[in-house]
Protein backbone atom coordinates (compact mmCIF):
# COMPACT_ATOMS: atom_id res chain seq x y z
CA UNK A 1 0.00 0.00 0.00
CA UNK A 2 1.12 3.55 -1.29
CA UNK A 3 1.83 5.97 1.60
CA UNK A 4 -0.56 8.63 0.36
CA UNK A 5 -3.38 5.30 0.55
CA UNK A 6 -1.93 4.51 3.79
CA UNK A 7 -2.58 8.44 5.45
CA UNK A 8 -6.08 8.03 4.31
CA UNK A 9 -7.06 5.74 7.33
CA UNK A 10 -7.17 6.55 10.88
CA UNK A 11 -3.96 4.97 13.01
CA UNK A 12 -5.19 1.91 14.71
CA UNK A 13 -3.43 3.61 18.23
CA UNK A 14 -5.63 6.57 17.76
CA UNK A 15 -8.92 4.37 16.93
CA UNK A 16 -8.05 2.29 20.37
CA UNK A 17 -7.65 6.13 22.19
CA UNK A 18 -10.44 7.27 20.93
CA UNK A 19 -12.72 4.12 21.81
CA UNK A 20 -10.86 4.11 25.45
CA UNK A 21 -12.21 8.05 25.74
CA UNK A 22 -15.69 7.31 24.87
CA UNK A 23 -16.55 4.73 27.19
CA UNK A 24 -14.62 6.42 29.72
CA UNK A 25 -16.64 9.70 29.34
CA UNK A 26 -19.43 7.23 29.63
CA UNK A 27 -18.71 5.89 33.00
CA UNK A 28 -18.45 9.37 33.87
CA UNK A 29 -22.21 9.95 32.92
CA UNK A 30 -22.78 7.38 35.20
CA UNK A 31 -25.25 8.33 38.43
CA UNK A 32 -26.61 5.59 40.69
CA UNK A 33 -29.63 8.04 41.38
CA UNK A 34 -30.84 8.07 37.73
CA UNK A 35 -34.01 6.61 36.99
CA UNK A 36 -33.81 2.87 35.34
CA UNK A 37 -34.61 3.20 31.98
CA UNK A 38 -31.90 6.07 31.88
CA UNK A 39 -29.21 3.62 33.57
CA UNK A 40 -30.14 0.54 31.20
CA UNK A 41 -29.36 3.23 28.26
CA UNK A 42 -25.87 4.03 29.69
CA UNK A 43 -24.80 0.47 30.97
CA UNK A 44 -25.68 -0.71 27.44
CA UNK A 45 -23.97 2.10 25.65
CA UNK A 46 -20.90 1.34 27.46
CA UNK A 47 -21.50 -2.80 27.15
CA UNK A 48 -21.86 -2.51 23.26
CA UNK A 49 -18.73 -0.25 23.04
CA UNK A 50 -16.61 -2.70 24.77
CA UNK A 51 -17.98 -5.57 22.84
CA UNK A 52 -17.22 -4.06 19.53
CA UNK A 53 -13.98 -2.79 21.10
CA UNK A 54 -12.37 -6.26 22.27
CA UNK A 55 -13.20 -7.75 19.29
CA UNK A 56 -11.68 -5.30 17.03
CA UNK A 57 -9.02 -5.43 18.86
CA UNK A 58 -8.28 -9.52 19.28
CA UNK A 59 -9.69 -10.16 15.28
CA UNK A 60 -6.56 -7.62 14.17
CA UNK A 61 -4.94 -5.43 16.95
CA UNK A 62 -3.27 -8.07 19.22
CA UNK A 63 -2.23 -10.66 16.45
CA UNK A 64 -0.41 -7.76 14.32
CA UNK A 65 1.22 -6.22 17.56
CA UNK A 66 2.48 -10.31 18.64
CA UNK A 67 4.15 -10.37 15.27
CA UNK A 68 6.75 -7.59 17.04
CA UNK A 69 6.13 -8.06 20.65
CA UNK A 70 5.66 -9.87 23.49
CA UNK A 71 4.70 -9.22 27.38
CA UNK A 72 2.70 -10.63 30.10
CA UNK A 73 0.05 -7.79 29.19
CA UNK A 74 -0.43 -8.49 25.78
CA UNK A 75 -0.61 -12.38 26.27
CA UNK A 76 -3.47 -11.76 29.51
CA UNK A 77 -5.43 -8.93 27.45
CA UNK A 78 -7.73 -11.21 25.66
CA UNK A 79 -8.59 -13.44 28.91
CA UNK A 80 -9.17 -9.72 30.46
CA UNK A 81 -11.45 -9.11 27.87
CA UNK A 82 -13.31 -12.43 28.53
CA UNK A 83 -13.82 -11.16 32.53
CA UNK A 84 -15.30 -7.76 30.76
CA UNK A 85 -17.61 -10.01 28.59
CA UNK A 86 -18.84 -11.48 31.65
CA UNK A 87 -19.76 -9.44 33.68
CA UNK A 88 -21.18 -7.98 31.11
CA UNK A 89 -23.79 -11.00 30.07
CA UNK A 90 -24.42 -11.02 34.14
CA UNK A 91 -25.45 -6.85 33.61
CA UNK A 92 -27.64 -8.27 30.59
CA UNK A 93 -29.59 -10.40 32.57
CA UNK A 94 -30.61 -8.07 35.76
CA UNK A 95 -32.60 -4.85 35.95
CA UNK A 96 -31.43 -1.73 36.70
CA UNK A 97 -33.78 -2.22 40.03
CA UNK A 98 -31.81 -5.38 40.59
CA UNK A 99 -30.18 -5.37 44.05
CA UNK A 100 -26.53 -5.73 42.80
CA UNK A 101 -26.79 -3.76 39.19
CA UNK A 102 -25.28 -0.71 40.63
CA UNK A 103 -21.98 -2.75 42.17
CA UNK A 104 -21.80 -5.05 39.18
CA UNK A 105 -21.15 -2.17 36.59
CA UNK A 106 -18.88 -0.71 39.17
CA UNK A 107 -16.63 -3.95 39.01
CA UNK A 108 -16.94 -3.63 34.97
CA UNK A 109 -15.01 -0.12 35.74
CA UNK A 110 -12.64 -1.09 37.60
CA UNK A 111 -11.82 -3.76 35.60
CA UNK A 112 -11.79 -2.15 32.15
CA UNK A 113 -9.97 1.17 33.89
CA UNK A 114 -7.32 -1.79 34.79
CA UNK A 115 -6.88 -2.92 31.22
CA UNK A 116 -7.09 0.07 29.26
CA UNK A 117 -4.14 1.78 31.24
CA UNK A 118 -2.10 -1.31 30.49
CA UNK A 119 -3.11 -0.86 26.98
CA UNK A 120 -2.25 2.95 27.06
CA UNK A 121 0.95 2.93 28.80
CA UNK A 122 2.31 -0.46 27.75
CA UNK A 123 0.55 -2.01 23.66
CA UNK A 124 -0.33 1.05 22.66
CA UNK A 125 3.31 2.59 23.01
CA UNK A 126 4.85 -0.64 22.17
CA UNK A 127 3.04 -0.29 18.69
CA UNK A 128 4.07 3.05 17.83
CA UNK A 129 8.03 2.38 18.20
CA UNK A 130 7.80 -1.07 16.86
CA UNK A 131 4.92 -0.98 13.75
CA UNK A 132 4.71 2.65 12.95
CA UNK A 133 4.47 1.59 9.20
CA UNK A 134 1.76 -0.86 9.84
CA UNK A 135 -0.49 1.46 11.97
CA UNK A 136 -2.95 3.35 9.28
CA UNK A 137 -3.30 -0.18 7.35
CA UNK A 138 -4.62 -1.37 10.45
CA UNK A 139 -6.72 1.11 11.09
CA UNK A 140 -8.06 0.37 8.08
CA UNK A 141 -9.58 -2.77 8.49
CA UNK A 142 -10.51 -1.61 12.30
CA UNK A 143 -12.57 0.35 10.64
CA UNK A 144 -14.11 -1.67 7.91
CA UNK A 145 -14.53 -4.18 10.45
CA UNK A 146 -16.78 -1.91 12.96
CA UNK A 147 -18.67 -0.96 10.44
CA UNK A 148 -19.66 -4.96 9.70
CA UNK A 149 -19.94 -5.32 13.65
CA UNK A 150 -22.21 -1.38 14.22
CA UNK A 151 -24.50 -1.65 11.17
CA UNK A 152 -26.61 -4.62 12.09
CA UNK A 153 -26.81 -2.91 15.43
CA UNK A 154 -27.81 0.37 14.97
CA UNK A 155 -31.32 0.32 16.05
CA UNK A 156 -30.09 -0.82 19.42
CA UNK A 157 -27.16 1.23 19.45
CA UNK A 158 -29.16 4.65 19.10
CA UNK A 159 -32.31 3.43 21.07
CA UNK A 160 -29.33 3.24 24.63
CA UNK A 161 -28.25 6.52 23.21
CA UNK A 162 -31.16 8.20 23.73
CA UNK A 163 -32.53 6.48 26.75
CA UNK A 164 -29.29 7.23 28.36
CA UNK A 165 -29.68 11.14 27.49
CA UNK A 166 -30.23 13.38 30.70
CA UNK A 167 -33.01 14.42 31.11
CA UNK A 168 -32.20 18.20 29.85
CA UNK A 169 -30.09 16.88 26.94
CA UNK A 170 -33.55 14.58 26.13
CA UNK A 171 -36.15 17.62 26.06
CA UNK A 172 -33.72 19.78 23.98
CA UNK A 173 -33.11 16.75 21.54
CA UNK A 174 -36.80 16.27 21.97
CA UNK A 175 -37.77 20.18 21.01
CA UNK A 176 -34.85 20.56 17.95
CA UNK A 177 -36.78 17.52 16.15
CA UNK A 178 -40.34 18.62 16.69
CA UNK A 179 -38.54 21.91 15.40
CA UNK A 180 -37.62 20.51 12.50
CA UNK A 181 -40.98 19.09 12.05
CA UNK A 182 -43.16 21.61 12.71
CA UNK A 183 -41.01 23.96 10.15
CA UNK A 184 -41.64 21.36 7.78
CA UNK A 185 -45.21 20.87 8.40
CA UNK A 186 -45.07 24.84 8.39
CA UNK A 187 -43.49 25.11 5.27
CA UNK A 188 -45.44 22.86 2.98
CA UNK A 189 -48.79 24.10 4.50
CA UNK A 190 -47.64 28.01 3.27
CA UNK A 191 -46.70 26.58 0.24
CA UNK A 192 -49.70 24.75 -0.57
CA UNK A 193 -51.66 27.83 0.93
CA UNK A 194 -49.86 30.25 -1.69
CA UNK A 195 -50.45 27.72 -4.59
CA UNK A 196 -53.97 28.04 -3.96
CA UNK A 197 -53.91 31.79 -3.54
CA UNK A 198 -52.07 32.00 -6.85
CA UNK A 199 -54.75 29.74 -8.74
CA UNK A 200 -57.33 31.84 -7.18
CA UNK A 201 -55.76 35.41 -8.38
CA UNK A 202 -55.87 33.57 -11.77
FE1 LIG B 1 -8.50 -1.31 24.37
FE1 LIG C 1 -8.33 -4.40 25.22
Amino acid sequence: MTRLLQGMYPSAVNIIRLDHTHVLSTFHQFDLDDWPTAKRGLVNTACTALEVHAQLEEEIFYPALREVFSSQTLEESPAEHDEMRSLIGRLRGLAPEDAGYDDLFMELMRAVLHHVADEETELLPAAQRLMPERLNELGGRMTRRRMELTVPRAGEIAGNMVRAMPGSTLALFTAAVSGVCLATWYGRRSRSHLRSQLRRSR
